[in-house]
């Protein structure tokens, strides 16, 4: 179905332009766990997105206070809030997207894989019911570790019969995110101009930065270049210790949660040449899930995309990545398998 969507005025600075007159179709997002740290702020950012026509908003407390304040916002989206298992049916029925921040966040001294117990039994009966009601929707998979829970999603939807690796997705843009931003920071360049793959998975080592290929070249140093992958790599670790026990990053993990949730939106609306870094199912290694960039379509993954020309830095530490994930998989699958 399509409708004209009209750009009011107090809205107007907060829209993209080029919506101004023309037709985009209706589009339901779900953004599960949308109470918490992530979820709120990344609620209200889906509302401003002017390519969401319904948002429903769904967490096991408080989403009816979320979804009557979000509602106010004078942007196009119809917003309901659904809180509780009983609910979660209403929820998800006809949704194209579905973000899941729905889980534990890190503690100082947790590494991601602390989190893996908790979250991985969210993540399980979160995307079971996905399976059932909106077997055909994205999914955004937001919740830590996300070199675990997306294999984790993967096994249920097989389990269910629903499994389309075009349409399962592990959210790594805040690794693009903090990328760009250090790396702007340390070339000096306009942090809007900046664009920098991030390869591998989701956690500590695994996190490979490219910024041979970074753009606009800068030429940095080796030291430079090593500092900012290490300092992208920690970047979770360093708002965890900032905020001494009170969460993990949540408001740019919001940025990037609906900078990515944007990207899919207009890969299935036909905009053509969309693509974003994401951990998915890849041959690009010998690894059954790896993030690289992926052209995003009417179908979900278009394309995933190769790792591009390394240098040897980056080829060194892309190995010692592999094999870190390779030890972590022989644990972690038996852990996978036991929890389907
Ligand atoms: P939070 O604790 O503030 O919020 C989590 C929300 O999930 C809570 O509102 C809670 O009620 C809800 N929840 C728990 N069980 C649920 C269920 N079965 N169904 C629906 N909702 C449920 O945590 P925060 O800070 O929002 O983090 C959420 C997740 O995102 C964590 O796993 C965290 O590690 C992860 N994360 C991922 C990042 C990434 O780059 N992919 C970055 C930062 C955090």
């Amino acid at each position: 179905m399509f409708r004209s969507v009209a750009r009011s005025a107090a809205g107007k600075h907060l829209l993209r332009r080029g919506y101004a007159t023309e037709s985009v179709p209706d589009r339901k997002v779900a953004v599960l766990g949308a109470a918490g740290g992530i979820g709120q702020p990344l609620a209200l950012l889906m509302k401003l997105n002017p390519l969401v026509s319904r948002l429903a908003l769904y967490d096991i407390a408080n989403t009816p206070g979320v979804a009557a304040d979000v509602s106010h916002v004078n942007t196009r989206s119809e917003v309901a809030g659904y809180v509780g298992e009983d609910q979660l049916k209403q929820a998800l029925e006809g949704c194209d997207v579905v973000i899941i921040p729905a889980g534990v966040p890190r503690k100082p001294g947790m590494t991601r894989d602390d989190l893996f117990n908790i979250n991985a039994g969210i993540v399980k009966g979160l995307c079971a019911a996905i399976a059932k009601y909106c077997p055909n929707a994205l999914v955004n998979m937001i919740s830590n570790p996300v070199n675990s829970t997306v294999p984790i999603a993967a096994e249920v939807f097989k389990k269910a019969g629903t499994y389309d690796e075009k349409k399962l997705f592990g959210v790594t843009t805040l690794d693009v995110v903090r990328a760009k931003t250090f790396y702007a920071g340390k070339a000096k360049a306009n942090v809007a101009d900046v664009n920098v793959p991030v390869v591998g998975g989701h956690a500590g080592i695994t996190i490979l930065p490219l910024f041979s290929q970074a753009t606009p070249k800068a030429n940095l140093p080796e030291e430079d270049i090593k500092a900012l992958t290490k300092r992208t790599q920690d970047g979770g670790t360093e708002v965890v210790e900032a905020k001494a026990g009170k969460g993990s990053a949540t408001l740019s993990m919001a940025y990037a949660g609906a900078i990515f949730a944007d990207a899919c939106l207009k890969g299935l609306n036909g905009v053509p040449d969309v693509v974003e870094c994401s951990f998915v199912q890849s041959t690009v290694t010998e690894l059954p899930f790896f993030a690289s960039k992926v052209r995003l379509g009417k179908n979900g993954v278009e394309e995933v995309m190769g790792l591009g020309p390394l240098s040897d830095y980056e080829q060194a530490v892309t190995s010692v990545a592999i094999g870190v994930f390779i030890l972590a998989a022989s644990s972690i699958g038996f852990a996978v398998v036991n929890r389907i």
